[in-house]
């Protein structure tokens, strides 16, 4: 099917690709110039497993191509809306004016029986106001939230969860649905469970699942402080827990907390729609979420001063990881950078090393000191903080390894992702976070 996706970002990007890739006709649209050479050129600006190899098979297929002009749009049956919607400043909503600008772009193009797909995360409520022009050029508008995790995107794109489609319930609406069947077809084929609902059902499905994947994380957390003043370990906690299939174990990693584009955004975004739906006491919790989640930034950063007896000031300290998560280059509301500025700011002499998230890190933090070699990293440090569990870190690194590298023997675990038996055996003080 041939097929349009507005907006190359993140989830844009990847889901031309992979749309490309099982047969699809796609044309990426974006307005930034740079970003539409370097995907036509079957590259992606930004690191993501596996998605070079996609783009450039796609694009050499002829599948795929990229542009910045909304009139090749021409012949999409589907037009799939991608573009971002980060935090506004000064408030916690969501800021649509990426998303009114794509549609005011589109529109003109757009020809009857053509179907609009919203995928960008939007407060409950858009993609209603979304309608009335979409509906006027005779096309239809459905909502199809994304739910893919940078670091697993071409995978999650191609094999989800779920799909979610959100339509009108009219002959439209239902006809429009068909479409996204027929799109995803081999998904379907493969197992995915496909929930047609209506447009609101749709948008809140997005919200909910995060609004519940961040609860989950929090809630660890706050198991992690009750465990660390009880002398418990939070890590066996979540292992003993998560086995009740109620429960489960995954996303109950306790340590520094969530960041990156999605989750931290879209949950003030989510409560504060509830706000002005009349139903903020629905979602008070969230709020809670949220300050739990910052403050084990802080922590973190406790544990490294304690370390030092109360001061870290000329200490030289080794940051593993910048990036928000493994996987990915993000730096976005990276609780692992914000740990580092806030030792720099109490005087310690803060390295950073990172396999794939330098360059941005650099971009945001220039005042930060980087060395993309882990090992570089390493000589001269009075300790190590890993903050972002790469396998480099987590599994490659040796404690004896470290030892023949650096003087110094403190090491803090961010992520709880490291053997503490094997760290404290090879003479190092180990610090989690929650472990006794
Ligand atoms: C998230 C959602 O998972 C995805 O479904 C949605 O579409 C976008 O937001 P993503 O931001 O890529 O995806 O990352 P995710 O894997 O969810 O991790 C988010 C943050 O939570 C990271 O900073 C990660 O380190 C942290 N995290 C995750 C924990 O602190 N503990 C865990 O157990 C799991």
């Amino acid at each position: 099917m041939r097929m349009s996706v507005i907006g190359c970002g993140y989830l844009g990007a990847v889901h031309a690709a992979a749309m490309a890739s099982i047969g699809h006709e796609v044309v990426g649209i974006d307005t930034d110039p740079a970003k539409v050479a370097d995907l036509a050129a079957g590259s992606a600006p930004f690191f993501e497993p596996h998605l070079d190899e996609l783009l450039a098979s796609g694009v050499a297929s002829g599948r795929l191509t990229f542009s910045g002009d909304f009139a090749d749009v021409a012949g999409s049956r589907v037009h799939f809306l991608a573009v971002g919607t980060p935090q506004l400043p000064d408030s916690s909503a969501a800021d649509l004016r990426h998303v009114h600008a794509a549609l005011a772009a589109l529109v003109p193009h757009l020809r009857p029986g053509d179907v609009v797909a919203g995928k960008s995360t939007v407060p409950v409520g858009t993609a209603a106001a979304l309608r009335g022009a979409i509906e006027a050029a005779g096309a239809t508008l459905v909502w199809n939230p994304e739910f893919l995790r940078e670091g697993w995107a071409v995978q999650d794109t191609l094999h989800p969860d779920r799909l979610v489609v959100g339509a009108a319930d009219d002959e439209a609406g239902r006809r429009a649905t068909d479409v996204l069947r027929e799109v995803f077809a081999d998904s379907i084929a493969g197992g995915s469970p496909f929930i047609a609902t209506d447009l609101a059902t749709a948008e809140l499905v997005k919200g909910a699942a995060n609004a519940f994947l961040a609860t989950k994380i929090s809630f660890i957390n706050a198991m992690a402080e009750i465990a660390e003043a009880a002398g418990a370990d939070v890590t066996l906690l979540a292992d003993a827990i998560g086995h009740d299939t109620r429960i489960g174990r995954r996303f109950l990693g306790a340590g520094i907390g969530f960041g990156g584009g999605c989750l931290p955004k879209d949950i003030r975004a989510f409560a504060a729609r509830a706000e002005e739906l009349g139903r903020g006491g629905s979602v008070g919790f969230l709020r809670e979420v949220d300050a739990i989640n910052l403050r084990r930034r802080e922590h973190a950063v406790r544990l490294v001063v304690d370390a030092f007896g109360g001061s870290v000031v000329g200490r030289r300290i080794t940051m593993l990881g910048a990036a928000f998560k493994p996987y990915s280059d993000d730096v976005r509301d990276s609780p692992a950078l914000e740990v580092a500025i806030r030792l720099r700011g109490l005087g310690a002499d803060v390295v950073v090393t990172d396999p794939e998230a330098i360059a941005n890190a650099r971009a945001v933090h220039p005042q930060l000191r980087y060395v993309a070699d882990r090992d570089e990293a390493l000589p001269g440090a009075d300790a190590i903080v890993l903050v972002t569990e790469w396998d480099l870190y987590r599994r490659e690194l040796a404690p004896e390894h470290a030892s023949a590298l650096m003087p110094g023997r403190i090491v803090v675990d961010g992520r709880n992702c490291l053997d503490p038996a094997a760290w404290r055996a090879a003479g190092w003080t180990y610090l989690g976070m929650g472990r006794p």
